[in-house]
């Protein structure tokens, strides 16, 4: 432990002691305010010393402190210690206030009245009253009823209690900790204004946007081959299949079942080959066995992390016992890192890391013991476990993707991760994980992707079709229906499941499935560039309706309908029975059709006023869906409308230097003549290709053709 953290602990015990002699459970404690940016301020308990915490993992760099408080600011927590000796930091709301975010959670989108807790928990078969899911993000946006808002995150990596029963309580472990109020004229701004502070996504490679398909476990090799080639046999579109746990030989890492897996780099090509791409899991349990290379490594370079008594740690996982890399080293994670290289050489694509939370099975915790120890470095003082457990999956996933981007420089790395923290969308992409095939997980997988796209992780999606159980078709085609419109979209089950692949229920289902699949596909381009919005403004992919008017009541507390990017509008049937129709936004928002038979998918809907960009249906990413172009057009009543296109490579980094092409597009109404424009930047080519016009009016649509260098005429 360094000297500055442990006078921290010494100073934040003594004011803790002190005040729980005195009984001042609702004491104040605070604070000193630092300005960080216009609107955004950050708060300490009094007596705390900035220059003595341990630097913030959430933030991506220290920022520049612009003096305090200003005078008139309105939002301030109050800190105290609560009964329980944690560091509480309370900010008040006014009545109509709207609470959202607190990362990943089962429940309504509407977070007012819940509780839960900040402790990265391995939850299989968790529902809604699980009070601590995989992941950590304590923070809160809070909509007031003017449609103004304000976030609050309190930029502690302890186990953290939040309470929204009245307004917002956060109860932390360890030492008193900041408080980061951000103020703004709206939820968006707040969200913009947060990924200033915690940074954002790296945008994806095209690929990883296009529909996965995985199980536990695809095994052996010529099942995975099975499953692509049923893919590509029946014209149902998917860009990625993936390698569960089952084809490392006895669970352990980067090593391959001589019997089911004998030829890695062999797989990697035929799927390569039929237009996929693979992902291959890494756990970060390494089995403790002398002479197994990953261990031996270890061993060598004291990269596990250790008991309180200074020996190495064990505990059980897939494959017995295993030693557990020490992440808050550099060294471990440059380590780490660099066991990508050999991985990444036989053609895999992707990685996902699981059971980072860590999962642990032998032990009622489900983790590690938290006086285990962590040394640290680099800037990260030595602690225990309690002190970085609900971050050790973010520092995996950092060390995993500087690893992969060392061995594959020019390529995009793609990590899927299960346990994270908040700032952790900067290395990895996340999945619910262990969910269930019914219809309340169902429904309340879309409350769990937006609220963890306002945590400030917008690449977010579940198992399709559920990790447990085997339900039934129609509940499967229903999630597929609304899955494939979710930002990741992958299908996933379980060990002793059913087969689950989107032809597996029979013919009729497996029609919905394409037809779902089908519409993502046509979407690609306007879902590619609202990705390419996110990475560059922190905006969630998929949100909340209520981001379409944040004054409007109704809308607050909607999660049976959500946005793609601000102009279209998902509006599914969740309901098991019968027809549930959310509440909507006021204004134009007219109906688009993608697909032949949409009977038993999702509404769309399109914003009027926008603009939205389709590619041609395509099997998988490789294949060029935007030869010819159509744009989807909704006037608003001035009789306009605007939007844009981004494309590049799809992979590699180019675009940083310009190798992009974002195309402008808008439409004006003078009488009944509706004239497109559109208009590129960017250093990729200019073309000219085909476009194809739908214009949705009141009455029907429009339809018209042209080029895209001229300007296009439509007569209404
Ligand atoms: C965990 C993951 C699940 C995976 C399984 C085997 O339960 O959450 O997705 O299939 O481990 O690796």
């Amino acid at each position: 432990m360094t000297k500055n953290l442990k006078q921290w602990i010494v100073y934040a015990s003594l004011v803790c002691v002190l005040c729980m002699a005195a009984g001042c459970s609702a004491a104040k404690v605070g604070g000193q305010s630092q300005l960080l940016d216009k609107g955004v301020v950050r708060f300490y308990a009094e007596g705390a010393k900035p220059d003595t915490l341990p630097p913030s993992l959430a933030l991506v760099a220290d920022p520049k402190v612009q003096g305090s408080a200003p005078n008139k600011w309105t939002v301030s927590p109050q800190f105290s210690v609560d009964k329980d000796g944690r560091y509480a930091a309370r900010v008040d709301i006014e009545p109509g206030t709207s609470l959202y975010g607190t990362g990943e959670v089962m429940g309504p989108l509407l977070r007012n009245g819940s509780v839960i807790e900040c402790w990265n928990t391995d939850a299989y078969g968790y529902g809604p009253t699980t009070k601590s899911l995989y992941q950590s993000h304590p923070w809160v946006l809070a909509v007031r009823p003017d449609g103004t808002a304000f976030g609050v995150l309190a930029d502690t990596t302890y186990r953290c209690r939040i309470d929204l029963t009245e307004d917002i309580v956060f109860a932390a472990e360890g030492p008193g900790y900041p408080v980061i109020v951000i103020d703004a004229d709206s939820p968006q701004a707040v969200m913009q204004k947060l990924a200033k502070l915690i940074g954002t996504i790296p945008l994806p490679p095209k690929w990883a946007i296009g529909y996965h398909q995985c199980r536990y476990s695809y095994y052996p090799a010529a099942r995975v081959l099975e499953v692509a080639k049923g893919f590509r046999d029946r014209n149902i579109p998917c860009d990625v299949i993936w390698m569960d746990i089952d084809y490392m030989d006895k669970f352990k890492i980067f090593t391959f079942d001589p019997k089911g897996f004998p030829d890695p780099k062999g797989v990697n090509d035929s799927l390569h080959q039929m237009g996929f791409k693979s992902i291959w899991m890494i756990d970060p349990g390494v089995k403790a066995e002398k002479d197994y290379f990953v261990y031996d490594q270890g061993v060598a370079g004291d990269h596990f992390v250790k008991k309180a008594d200074g020996t190495e740690y064990h505990g059980e996982v897939w494959p017995g016992m295993c030693a557990f890399p020490d992440y808050t080293r550099p060294e471990t994670r440059a380590w780490w890192g660099s066991l990508y290289k050999d991985f990444m050489a036989l053609g895999v694509d992707g990685v996902w890391n699981d059971m980072c939370e860590p999962a642990v099975f032998n032990v009622p915790t489900k983790t590690m013991p938290e006086d285990n120890l962590h040394a640290g470095g680099g800037g990260l003082p030595a602690g225990n476990h309690a002190m970085y457990h609900n971050v050790y999956g973010m520092l995996m996933v950092k060390a995993s993707r500087e690893g992969i981007l060392k061995a594959n420089p020019d390529k995009r790395p793609f990590v899927l991760v299960r346990a994270n923290y908040i700032g952790g969308q900067r290395y990895a992409a996340t999945w619910t994980g262990d969910n269930s095939l019914t219809w309340e997980h169902m429904e309340l997988s879309v409350p769990m992707v937006l609220n963890l796209g306002l945590s400030g992780q917008p690449f977010s999606g579940p198992d399709i079709g559920g990790f447990v159980g085997d339900g039934d078709g129609d509940l499967f085609a229903r999630w597929m229906s609304v899955g494939a419109l979710f930002p990741f979209s992958r299908g996933h089950t379980a060990k002793d499941t059913r087969d689950k692949e989107p032809w597996a229920f029979g013919k009729e289902v497996e029609d919905t499935c394409r037809t779902a699949l089908n519409r993502r596909y046509r979407l690609l381009p306007y879902l590619y560039t609202v990705f390419q919005d996110s990475s560059q403004t922190g905006l969630p992919v998929a949100r909340p309706v209520f981001f379409a008017d944040p004054d409007d009541p109704k809308l607050r507390a909607e999660d049976d309908a959500f946005l793609i990017g601000s102009d279209l509008m998902v509006v599914p049937n969740l309901a098991e029975k019968g027809i549930r129709t959310p509440a909507q936004p006021q204004g134009i928002w007219r109906s688009i059709s993608l697909a032949a038979d949409e009977a038993n998918q999702p509404q769309l809907k399109i914003r009027g006023g926008a603009i939205i960009p389709l590619g041609k249906l395509v099997q998988n990413t490789t294949e060029n869906s935007l030869e010819q172009l159509t744009l989807v057009i909704c006037l608003d009543d001035k009789g306009q409308a605007a939007g844009t296109l981004y494309e590049d490579a799809g992979d590699g980094f180019g675009y940083q230097k310009g190798d992009y092409r974002l195309t402008h597009f808008a439409a004006n109404q003078k009488g009944n003549q509706v004239v497109v424009s559109l208009k590129s930047e960017g250093k990729m080519p200019k073309l000219n290709r085909n476009v194809s016009i739908e214009l949705i009016t009141e009455k029907g649509t429009v339809k018209a053709r042209g080029r895209e260098s001229q300007p296009i005429e439509i007569k209404m």
